[in-house]
């Protein structure tokens, strides 16, 4: 029988379990917007559309890793997120003039929405740790320079 089924959710471990879910919640949502960004700029700029899509593969990777964390935990790793992209994105009239204002826009926000993401993972390795969550505190830690990468990244792309 999977070790898995017997698994009782521990309340010492429910905090961390919540702040995972709510981190790979996010983590749903930057895969979806990342895949929106790519499609809408598969056209005007093909690079950048690539970009976006290995972007969205590297949050796939945090959103399995944090479902596997939650399972550990206790907690099941099924996802009740609602799923929102930024929208708004109309190249078809124009798109010489439109696409690289909505690219730098797009780019402005994602590095807003990365440094967040850092900080979020900074402090749920700081709660890992407290735990005394060795391995949670360093998924985490890795998840922040992760994100810390994709801000400079698209930091880059910028000037
Ligand atoms: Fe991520
Ligand atoms: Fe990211």
């Amino acid at each position: 029988m999977n070790e898995n089924c017997c698994r009782k959710q521990s309340p010492k471990n429910l905090p961390l379990a919540c702040e995972a879910a709510r981190a790979r919640a996010g983590e749903l949502n930057s895969i979806s917007e990342y895949l929106y960004l790519s499609i809408m700029f598969a056209e005007a700029f093909p690079e950048l559309s690539g970009y976006f899509e290995k972007l969205s593969m590297e949050e796939m990777h945090h959103h399995r890793a944090l479902g596997e964390l939650i399972l550990r935990l206790g907690g099941d790793p099924a996802e009740r997120s609602t799923v929102r992209n930024s929208g708004g994105i109309n190249l078809c009239q124009d798109c010489d003039s439109r696409a690289p204002v909505a690219a730098t826009r797009a780019l402005k926000n994602n590095i807003v929405g990365e440094r967040k993401d850092c900080e979020n993972y900074r402090r749920l390795a700081a709660i890992a740790e407290r735990c005394g969550d060795v391995s949670a505190a360093t998924l985490f830690s890795k998840f922040a320079a992760d994100e810390a990468r994709h801000a400079k990244e698209q930091e880059k792309m910028l000037k």
